[in-house]
């Protein structure tokens, strides 16, 4: 029986299969590189690679995006047909990417789990698990998922200090912000280009309004997680939300147009951050151009595809369409949420829940109903981590709640949810700014 670098035993496949198989495991770690590229070498070389072909169906399903599901299902087929002699964590990868095929995000990570329990240095699972976890919005296990296997793991096993940024994330989702911190500091000291250890970081500060700080930290190591990570652009977006905090849009739209969506965006999670990034300018009253319009039109040619796939990607979308006044747009998007609603499958619930009144929330933005917006918004923002994203991300939710109640003359519900972000973040500009601008139109409202 062969075994992997941290000791996982791997049923069938060459040397050299495994040895790529190791390779794809610090690029889907580092977010270096491409793992689909290098699994698709190993399977090529060694076709009977039963977790080559597992690892590339878990990779692809890591994207949230309906565009992979043939690639997934075929590599769930090649896996079935060889994996006569499978083993006990080969089987139980294959139930999770079936779940994941079939749209059961939480089974999946309940089957990832099964795996992690005997085999808690499963770099694999415990990877997928924890961006599924993210997609699900599942604060506690981002945190204790990676806590249960921790106490498996060591400085002198492959990989540890990814193991070590997960950590620190997922305490970062919990609001342990001083753990989250030492964890990720932790983990750089061991790999200093480890991208999501930068990132947890970076989210501590920006949950604490350290926003000086915060551009320090990824400036001065800008060159440990760019350019060449496939998450840079996400650390570039939390970079830019950074200089918008000092009421600096120009700084923040050199970033959009140089790192965050330079072009026509290759993967719905850099196009999120750009609508999320356009989105708040907008609201903050800066001029984007004609930027909201190109990402505008690269969802709407996604609209047939992957509309109705993923809530928190179609909240996106309907922002775009709401900021580019593209009623049909938005119209065809509602009724894809409309029928993915009716699922059974985790989307379903999330777009039951939370993905459908926030869409119906910022159509009504769109259109000026603001109190609509307002009464849409506020009931679903205190569960709308049940569609996933970080606190960071779903602040979006309350910076359009307060606009929204601005400018519907909700003077007193404005300031009250504005209150929570000046008592987080006391050194904060952007809270204080948008006090002076809710007390600027308080006279009119009344
Ligand atoms: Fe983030």
């Amino acid at each position: 029986m062969r075994h992997d670098a941290r000791g996982i035993p791997v049923s069938s496949g060459s040397a050299q299969a495994i040895q790529r198989y190791e390779q794809a495991i610090g690029q889907l770690q580092s977010y270096v590189g491409d793992p689909v590229a290098t699994l698709d070498q190993a399977v090529a070389e060694s076709p009977d690679f039963v977790a080559g072909h597992l690892m590339k169906a878990l990779t692809l399903a890591t994207f949230a995006e309906r565009q992979f599901a043939p690639a997934i299902a075929a590599s769930i087929e090649a896996a079935r047909r060889i994996g006569a002699n499978a083993n006990d964590r080969e089987r139980g990868l294959a139930q999770a990417a079936q779940h994941l095929a079939g749209g059961e995000w939480h089974a999946a990570c309940r089957a990832l789990d099964g795996v992690l329990a005997d085999y808690p240095r499963d770099a694999l699972a415990l990877q997928v698990a924890h961006l599924m976890d993210f997609y699900r919005g599942d604060a506690l296990n981002l945190r204790n998922r990676v806590a249960r296997v921790l106490p498996h793991w060591s400085r002198d096993v492959p990989g540890y200090s990814y193991v070590l940024g997960m950590h620190a994330f997922g305490l970062e989702e919990m609001n342990q912000y001083p753990e989250a911190e030492d964890a990720a500091r932790a983990a750089l000291a061991i790999e200093r280009r480890d991208g999501w250890a930068v990132h947890a970081a970076t989210h501590v500060m920006e949950m604490q309004g350290r926003i000086d700080e915060g551009i320090e930290w990824l400036t001065s190591r800008e060159r440990d997680w760019a350019p060449d990570n496939g998450f840079a652009f996400h650390n570039f977006w939390h970079l830019a939300l950074f200089h918008m905090d000092g009421g600096d849009h120009a700084r923040a739209l050199a970033l959009y147009d140089g790192a965050i969506h330079p072009g026509p965006a290759s993967m719905l999670l850099s196009l999120v951050d750009a609508t999320a990034l356009l989105w708040r300018l907008r609201l903050e009253g800066a001029d984007v151009g004609a930027r909201f319009d190109e990402v505008a039109d690269e969802w709407e040619a996604k609209l047939d595809g992957e509309a109705g796939f993923y809530a928190f990607n179609d909240f996106h979308a309907a922002m775009a369409f709401a900021a580019t006044g593209r009623e049909a747009a938005g119209a065809r998007l509602m009724q894809r949420i409309a029928h993915a609603a009716e699922g059974n499958d985790t989307n379903g619930a999330m777009t039951r829940e939370v993905g459908a009144p926030l869409i119906r929330a910022i159509a009504a933005y769109g259109r000026g109903r603001y109190d609509e917006a307002v009464d849409l918004i506020a009931p679903v923002r205190d569960i709308a981590h049940r569609f996933g994203g970080s606190h960071a991300q779903r602040d979006i939710l309350s910076l359009t709640l307060i606009d929204a109640a601005r400018r519907a003359g909700r003077v007193s519900l404005a300031k009250h949810v504005l209150a929570e972000r000046l008592a987080a973040k006391p050194e904060s500009r952007w809270g204080r700014r948008i006090m002076t601008r809710i007390d600027a139109a308080a006279p009119a409202a009344h």
